[in-house]
């Protein structure tokens, strides 16, 4: 290195590879590193503007010069290297110092999340049809024609399905119907009775779909369906079954309960079943209102013989309910859009405890 090479800080006076070097073992961090870097060795450095000098002299001068910037270049990389080791390592170590785990803290209180309503539902009447028995199916959203009408007794054209507008996706294969959002949870009664042989008992739940919109209607909406398939099932059953299962869920063991003659295409008789209320305040158990609440029936003979079901063997009944309907109920909840809003103001609010979960000893 001689003195005829200029200072890259313009001190004409300095050395200016061990002033430069000088900088770059006292760069304070890593931008003030690269600016360093780029003014030595970028595009237009100091560095990279003598390299391209080198053309102007004569060969003999040049192979010196060039020996000699080179040698220079590559202490300056090795320098810069060096540096930015070092100052990524005290960096980590700076971090490690600050974020050092303190084990010896007490805990903090557990904030495990909170479960949403509906959730809360399903677990409840679970709880409650698994007391009596029941195990719980499932089903696809995504159903077949077939399986959402059809074999449920609603032929195409048929005007229950006019209640059930929904959503349609191509067929599966490109031909026949196409394939439907399911719009009630009772396909799964045909799945399960396709699928396992009688005595059957089981609840299924899950999101079902129709086009509707609305303060009290969504298009994705929750369902519970019960099917019950034994030798001598009666109506009786049937009644005794829901009857507790409300009183229970509502946790009014005097709730009146009302079954009204009704019309479903999978079920012969079909009852609606409703419950005793106030309109004006909402009080459940009390008033003189009535409350529809969820449909039933004994499963229709045809809707048996289309899950591969003896009708002069077997018999048994079925019923659907709303969970957004029965959770509103329960929890006073007037308005049915937050559900899934997904604002968590209103699950702080209406939400509930992993840590208590639903269980009978205590009443769900
Ligand atoms: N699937 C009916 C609906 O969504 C509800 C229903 C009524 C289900 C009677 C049943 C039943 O299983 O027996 O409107």
């Amino acid at each position: 290195m001689t003195d005829d090479l200029p200072d890259p800080r313009d001190n004409a006076d300095a050395d200016p590879c061990r002033a430069a070097l000088h900088d770059i073992a006292a760069a304070a961090d890593l931008r003030a590193l690269e600016a360093l870097r780029v003014a030595l060795l970028g595009k237009a450095g100091w560095l990279t503007l003598r390299l391209k000098e080198l053309g102007k002299l004569a060969p003999e001068a040049r192979r010196a010069r060039g020996v000699e910037l080179n040698t220079l270049k590559e202490s300056l990389l090795t320098a810069i290297e060096a540096r930015r080791v070092a100052l990524e390592e005290s960096a980590l170590a700076a971090r490690l110092a600050s974020e050092r785990i303190d084990v010896t803290l007490p805990a903090r209180p557990a904030a495990p999340g909170l479960i949403h309503p509906i959730s809360r539902t399903m677990d409840e009447i679970a709880a409650l049809f698994g007391a009596m028995g029941f195990t719980v199916a499932e089903g696809p959203d995504i159903e077949t024609d077939w399986h959402n009408f059809g074999a449920l007794n609603i032929p195409a054209h048929h005007p229950a399905r006019a209640d059930h507008d929904t959503f349609y996706l191509p067929p599966e294969n490109g031909e026949g119907a196409p394939r439907v959002l399911r719009t009630h949870t009772s396909p799964v009664q045909m799945r399960t009775m396709l699928r396992e042989k009688p005595p059957i008992r089981i609840i299924a739940m899950g999101r079902t779909y129709r086009a509707d919109h609305d303060a009290t209607h969504s298009p994705m909406f929750h369902q519970c369906e019960g099917l019950v398939i034994d030798r001598a099932i009666t109506l009786g059953h049937l009644k005794g079954c829901l009857v507790d299962f409300l009183r229970a869920f509502f946790g009014l063991p005097d709730l009146p309960v009302r079954f009204r003659a009704s019309y479903f295409p999978f079920t012969e008789p079909s009852m609606e079943v409703d419950i005793g209320w106030n309109r004006q305040s909402g009080e459940l158990g009390r008033g003189s209102d009535w409350l529809e609440i969820l449909g039933s029936g004994m499963v229709h003979a045809k809707v048996l013989a289309n899950g591969g079901i003896d009708p002069g063997e077997w018999q048994g009944f079925a019923f659907g309910m709303g969970i957004e309907r029965i959770t509103m109920l329960k929890h006073g909840i007037n308005d049915l859009r937050p559900f899934f809003d997904g604002d968590l103001r209103w699950l702080r609010h209406y939400g509930f405890s992993p840590l208590a979960p639903a269980m009978l000893h205590e009443g769900v």
